[in-house]
């Protein structure tokens, strides 16, 4: 048999979309040099049940997984591109979380937890196991597995620049339970880029520690979402926006990156495993673009164009 190379489809980053499938097979369909804005959330190592990766049970598995994804997503970043990851590590011992542990929050208005059967406590989360591998130091049971840093270093070894961390202080951080270690209060945010001279934000800087709560979420569930502010600081610090600035997240979940990005006036790619979350965010996005309220942001909003919304089609908005 001859083997035949199938040009791929070329996505196009025109218009506003959220597309479903896996990412690994939807990026390499980017144009090249056609993302501004990277800001994603991938799935946390073993932390949640959900579609796609995160549950692999070798962290290593997990981590060579999402090598794969950066590796081809960066030629699709603009030479003056930024990526904004946010990942959280793990612990390599079981999820150690159940219901009983609604007593150690301090969430709630009196501070003392929410009732126990707040979505908080008993989400439905993935029974990981530790995975202890003798012969590899860092897979001893009870080690913060280094999961970020290993792949940071991953990248920059392949051709990513690393530019620094953002330190995102929760103001309403869930509770851990009981655990002899720091209760973690915080969420990295990473910032790489393609090239040095990328462009970014210089007045006012962009500071290291950014404080904000989590949102209150209505509609369809997402038990990973995170809050507007975040990816709408990350595509502020880039210093431009409007139409031509193409926002991505390739793991885009309920498309609350895409949400920031239209209220900045940007145009948003976003790519999603999920079904019922691609519809679900679809709707989101259309709703907002139906109100069109754009965010006065300082970086001439007045001028920024309304986000167009196909009636056509339902994966534009
Ligand atoms: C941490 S959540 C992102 C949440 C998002 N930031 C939000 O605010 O809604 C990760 C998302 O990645 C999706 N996902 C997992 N593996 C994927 C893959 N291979 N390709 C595309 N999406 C994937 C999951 O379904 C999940 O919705």
């Amino acid at each position: 048999m001859t083997m035949v190379d199938v040009a791929l489809p070329q996505l196009s980053v025109t218009r506003s979309a959220v597309f479903e499938g896996d990412c690994l097979d939807l990026i390499p369909q980017l144009p090249d040099a056609s993302v501004d804005v990277v800001v994603t959330s991938p799935p946390y190592w073993g932390q949640r049940q959900s579609l796609g990766n995160g549950t692999e049970d070798d962290p290593r598995g997990y981590l060579a997984f999402l090598q794969e994804v950066f590796a081809v997503l960066l030629p699709k970043l603009k030479r003056q591109g930024i990526v904004w990851l946010n990942l959280g590590d793990a612990y390599n011992t079981p999820v150690n979380w159940g219901a009983p542990d609604y007593k150690y929050s301090t969430l709630g208005v009196d501070r003392n937890g929410f009732k126990p059967d707040n979505a908080a406590y008993t989400k439905p989360r993935y029974r990981r196991k530790a995975f202890i591998d003798k012969d590899a130091g860092w897979l001893q049971y009870g080690s913060l597995l280094m999961l970020p840093q290993r792949l940071l270093i991953a990248l920059t070894e392949s051709g990513y620049i690393y530019r620094g961390e953002v330190v995102w202080a929760k103001k309403n951080a869930m509770p851990e339970g009981r655990c002899r270690r720091p209760h973690r209060k915080h969420e990295p945010i990473y910032l790489l880029a393609r090239h040095e001279q990328h462009h970014f934000r210089t007045a006012p800087p962009v500071p290291s520690v950014w404080e904000f709560a989590n949102e209150h979420i209505t509609g369809l569930q997402h038990r990973s979402r995170f809050p507007t502010e975040l990816p709408k600081r990350c595509i502020e610090a880039y210093g431009r926006n409007g139409r031509e600035v193409v926002v991505l997240d390739p793991f885009s979940g309920s498309g609350t990156t895409g949400l920031a990005a239209l209220q900045l006036g940007c145009t948003y790619i976003g790519f999603e495993i999920d079904a019922e979350q691609v519809v679900e965010s679809r709707n989101r996005l259309a709703t907002f673009g139906a109100q069109g309220n754009l965010l006065t942001n300082g970086l001439g909003a007045d001028a920024m164009p309304r986000p167009e919304i196909a009636q056509s089609d339902r994966s534009d908005f």
